[in-house]
């Protein structure tokens, strides 16, 4: 059954200067909980639905969106531990894997202690056939450019909320993939664990 995530809350205080300013990596989270309204901001600001015709938080090559998004949460109030994909559509999680899986997560991503110490984990992986079938090897480039458009995202919008995160990009792809139960065309670009700081 499909988890409704809360609408996005368009009216933040801190300007985007701040958030720039601000940003920093946070690799160590205080214990606790965060909310469901701030895990929804932060899927919304990944990759959520922001106009008709489905265009999205992140520009993407010629429209055709290869970014999937999931969430591996563990602290999360109101939302049990487990592995969920993003549904933007709907703005709602699909639940994948029930049960803690921040440990698994964090021992693909070689150990680090981050990973396990964040609330929640956001994951952003690329279909690159999506964008292949239209631009070839180029649709590789674009995929991943686009990855990083939606971790800035993450990163900002995380500032603008008053928690921390940070970029993993050393993993171990068929581990990660393992761990959060990757459809088999869906590659892992990057972990973004999410905490208090
Ligand atoms: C592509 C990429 C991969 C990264 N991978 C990791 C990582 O695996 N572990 C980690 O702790 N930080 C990782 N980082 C974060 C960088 O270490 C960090 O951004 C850098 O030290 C600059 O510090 P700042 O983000 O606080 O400005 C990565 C950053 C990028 C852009």
């Amino acid at each position: 059954m499909t988890i409704k995530l809360p609408a996005p809350d368009l009216t933040g205080t801190m300007t985007v200067e701040q958030a720039i300013r601000s940003r920093r990596s946070v690799r160590n989270f205080s214990d606790s909980v965060i909310s469901m309204a701030a895990v929804s901001q932060v899927l919304w600001a990944a990759q959520g639905i922001s106009g008709g015709g489905g265009v999205r938080t992140v520009p993407s090559a010629g429209g055709l969106y290869p970014l999937e998004i999931y969430c591996v949460a563990g602290a999360v109030d109101g939302l049990p531990a487990g592995v969920y994909r993003y549904a933007m559509f709907g703005h709602e999680l699909v639940p994948v894997v029930e049960g803690e899986s921040r440990e698994s997560l964090a021992a693909a991503a070689l150990g680090q202690k981050c990973v396990r110490g964040g609330a929640a984990s956001i994951i952003i992986a690329a279909v690159f056939d999506r964008a292949t079938g239209k631009y070839s090897r180029r649709g590789i480039q674009y995929a991943t450019l686009e990855a990083g458009h939606a971790a800035q995202n993450i990163c900002l919008q995380v500032v603008a909320l008053g928690l921390g995160t940070v970029a993993i990009g050393a993993f171990q792809d068929d581990k990660v993939k393992y761990a959060v139960r990757m459809r088999e065309n869906e590659t892992p670009l990057y972990i973004m664990p999410i905490g208090a700081v």
